[in-house]
Formats: C-alpha cells, structure tokens, sequence
C-alpha cells in the first residue's frame, strides 16, 4: 500500500516592499532589507542579509516576534481569538470531522473524500501494533514514573525498530514513519497507563474508530469484555482534534529544530515530547487540576488569584494566558461546552473542580490584572476536567496532549523537509562573558 500523497509545500512569501537600517548618528543607509507578505497574517522583515551587510544580527529571546518559517498549516489570529487548520476553522472542525480526517488535513492540506478517507484510516489503522520487543522496554520504567518520562524514551527508542522509515531524505519512507507514529502514539500512552497499574497491556483492535481504541487500550482488562461510551469516544475525538496542532509552538519548534539536522522522526517527536511536558506549555492542563484541587473550594479562589497576581509569589494561574491569543482560546470555549456534555453523560452533576474552575474564570476575568494583560482561558483550562472525568489519571493528561499533537509536529515536520529555504536551525546570541584572557595556572590563582 502506497502511502506517501503530496505534502504541499511551501511556496516562499511574497515580497512587498523593504525596509532600511539606517545609522541614527550618521543618517547612513546601512541595509535595505525586504519586507514579506503571507496570505494572511503580520508581515515579515527579511533578516536574512542582515549580518552580511551591517555586522549585526537581531535579539529577540524567546523569538517572541520572530518568525522560524514559513507554513500554510495552522494560522492562529491572537486578536480575534481565531485558529484554522488548512483554513478551515477550529469550531467547525470540531462539530462536523473526526481526528483522523483532521491528520489527513493537517498532514495533506485537505480533507479526505470517501476513498481517501478508508485509505487513510486504514493505513492508520494497520500500524497500531507496536514491535512485541518493545513491551520489555517498560520493564527497564518503576512502576510510578511518571508516563511523560515512559513516553519520552519509548518513542525514542522506535528509531532502533523501524529504521526502515527513518531515513528522511526518503519521502515513501516519512509517510510510512508518519502513520507509524499518528498510529502507535495511543498504543504507548495506553501502555504507559497500563504499566502504572501493574495490569496487562490491552492490543489494539483494527474494528475501533482511533479514539474508541485508544479508551479500549487504557480500560479494558483481559477479563471481561468491555464496551467504549461512544459519548467518550467522541469527545475524546474532540479533544485529540482541539490540541492537534497550534503553529509555531515551543514543541513543534522542537520538532523542527530536532528535524532541520536530519534527525531520524522518531527521535524528533521524542523531543518534542519533551518539550510539551513542561507546566509552562502542555504539562499545564496537569497543572490545572493540581491548582484546582489545591484551591478546594469557593472561598480559597480570591486568595488564590492574589497569589497569581503577587509578583513575589511563584504562583500562576494555570491554564490561563498565551503567547499568543490576546483573546479568549477558541479550544477553551469549546472545551467547556465539552465539559458539561461529558459531566452530563456521566451523571456527575456537581463536579466541585468544575465549579471553582467556572468561579475562577468569572472572577479573573473581571479583574483588571488579568484583564488589563489579555490573559485568558487557553486549551488547558477545562481539558483536566474532561479527562479526570473519563478516569484518566492526572499524570497521563499531557500524555494525551502528546497523542494529539504527534499529527502536528508530524505535519510540521514534513512540510520543513519539503522546504527548499529551511537549513539546519542555529541561532545566535549576544555574547556578555569575559573578553580574551590567558590560562593562570593554579599555584597562581587567588
Ligand atoms: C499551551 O504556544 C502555544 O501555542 C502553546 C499551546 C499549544 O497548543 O501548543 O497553546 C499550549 O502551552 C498553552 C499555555 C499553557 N500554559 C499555561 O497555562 C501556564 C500559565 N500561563 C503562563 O505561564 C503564560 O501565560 C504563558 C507561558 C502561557 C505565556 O507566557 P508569555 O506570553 O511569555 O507571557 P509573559 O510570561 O510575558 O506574561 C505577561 C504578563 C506578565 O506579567 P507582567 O510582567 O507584565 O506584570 O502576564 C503575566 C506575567 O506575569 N502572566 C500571568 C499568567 N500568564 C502571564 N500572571 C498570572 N497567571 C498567568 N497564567
């Protein structure tokens, strides 16, 4: 089965005007450099030539308005609260696809018809299984570490079994390495869960929709058949379709560092991985719950957002603010309708987190802090309810954002190798150590 289709690739913006480096002291022209334009979005300066004619390179920590490349797969408008995939919007996305049509879009820049679509789950489908040696690799793992950690070293780990989809140049053997990966991801994340448990991994089963298997794999038990709530499974679908992918994130920019050395694709989503588990990025919906159970009830929640506010506290609300949307996170929006769904089929009706997180919102988002700071609500706001809902434990939660993402980084990842202008990524720095200076030998030291 033939399973590389055409990636679409990048098409260089295009350039509309320039713009000079002028010396304030001189008045002297010191480099004329384009100014480029996308199809939508902030126009670009082109530094590319910066160095070459002034000396100087440009400072930007955190490339907080720095643009790494150019893509057509997610465009996110922070002002407007707007997120698109393909260009199609989010909220829609998420009231009439499913996650696996989603890859197809993300991966292939459109969605399936009907023969696409059979080709593509299949091909998914077909690739669940893990390589029966790497069951052994959970053993090397205690019981209780934590799965971030089991998920970090057992998709690095693939590159020593599926070397025939690790060479990068090969665009047969990416695709290959793609579906490998979109497919595989839950079977480790379920296996994870499984290891904490001490109980037996579950297989994955070829008759399952994705995320019916991936619930099937984290819940069933040898011992007795055991029937996935098609309302979970939708919305778990939902929640794998709302963290698929977000531009240029710190974990896909990982991704594309990793790649842009020509690092195998197990390895590169293996970093990314890494990078997502941090609290400031997708360990927050962890954090989230951590902090809501922590506040307990109603009357802690002022005292907690004087924390959040206090400059000399440590404390932040969690799952609130981005780098990005100066609005409120479409994901979250739709993620709180979620919440109610879920709670609902579940017949839990007074879910305390879900209210103190409902108060915490109404509260900070009257609060000139927060409001003065377009601090919002993001993707992970609501996501810890959903999933501790459907008993998921509080440590899996951003091993479920990794399952989501890996379309993502995979997309992003692919489109970088079919980018003529993409080279191996090596930022510079401003340099504010010591100048030159000789080695004092140590009878001489002070
Ligand atoms: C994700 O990039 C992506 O797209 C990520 C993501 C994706 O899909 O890939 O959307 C997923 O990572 C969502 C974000 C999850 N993280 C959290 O919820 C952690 C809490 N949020 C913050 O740590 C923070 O908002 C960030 C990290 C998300 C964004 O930080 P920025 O853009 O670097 O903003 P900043 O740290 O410069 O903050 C600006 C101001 C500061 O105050 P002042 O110095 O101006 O007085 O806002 C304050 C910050 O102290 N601030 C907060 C806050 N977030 C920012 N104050 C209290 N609580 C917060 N949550």
């Amino acid at each position: 089965m033939t399973l590389a289709k055409t990636v679409p690739e990048p098409s260089g913006p295009r350039k509309i005007g320039s713009v000079n480096v002028v010396d304030p002291e001189t008045g002297k022209n010191l480099a004329e450099l384009p100014v480029l334009t996308g199809s939508v979005g902030a126009d670009t300066i082109d530094v590319r030539t910066l160095n070459g004619k002034t000396g100087m390179f440009t400072y930007d920590p955190g490339y907080t308005g720095t643009a790494s490349c150019e893509s057509k797969i997610t465009y996110i408008d922070g002002d407007k609260g707007e997120l698109l995939y393909r260009g199609i919007p989010i909220e829609q996305l998420a009231e009439h696809s499913d996650f696996l049509e989603v890859c197809h879009l993300l991966l292939y820049g459109e969605l399936p018809n009907a023969t696409e679509k059979d080709h593509f789950e299949k091909g998914v489908t077909y690739h669940t299984m893990l390589h029966e040696q790497i069951n052994f690799l959970f053993r090397g793992f205690r019981r209780d570490a934590h799965p971030m950690a089991l998920m970090v070293g057992i998709v690095g780990a693939l590159s020593a079994f599926y070397a025939d989809s690790s060479n990068v140049e090969d665009a047969e053997q990416r695709a290959i390495a793609s579906y490998r990966l979109i497919a595989k991801m839950p079977t480790i994340a379920a296996m994870a869960h499984k290891w904490s448990l001490g109980q037996p991994f579950v297989y994955p089963r070829n008759d399952l929709g994705y995320a019916e298997n991936f619930l099937h794999m984290m819940f069933a038990v040898p011992c007795e058949p055991y029937r996935v709530s098609p309302v979970l499974a939708r919305a778990m679908d939902l929640i794998l379709i709302l963290h698929a992918d977000h531009e240029q994130n710190a974990s896909t920019s990982t991704v594309r560092l990793a790649g842009s050395s020509g690092a195998n694709p197990f390895a590169c989503i293996s970093a990314g991985i890494a990078c997502l588990w941090g609290p400031a990025h997708g360990g927050a919906n962890e954090a989230v719950l951590k902090m809501l159970e922590e506040i307990g009830s109603y009357d802690q929640i002022h005292e907690f957002i004087a924390r959040a506010k206090d400059k000399d506290d440590q404390s932040r609300l969690m799952g609130f603010g981005h780098r990005v949307y100066k609005n409120y996170d479409p994901r979250a929006k739709i993620m709180r309708k979620t919440c109610h769904q879920v709670l609902d089929e579940l017949g839990v009706h007074d879910e305390p987190l879900l209210k103190i997180a409902l108060e915490l919102e109404k509260i900070a988002l009257d609060d000139p802090y927060f409001v003065d700071r377009n601090l919002y609500p993001n993707v992970d706001f609501y996501s810890g309810i959903i999933l501790r809902a459907m008993g998921i434990p509080r440590r899996l939660f951003t091993a479920v954002f990794a399952v989501a993402r890996t379309i993502g980084w995979i997309a992003q990842w692919s489109e970088m190798h079919t980018d003529p202008s993409q080279k191996i990524g090596r930022p510079r720095q401003v340099y504010t150590g010591e100048t030159r200076r000789d080695f004092v030998p140590l009878d001489q030291r002070g």
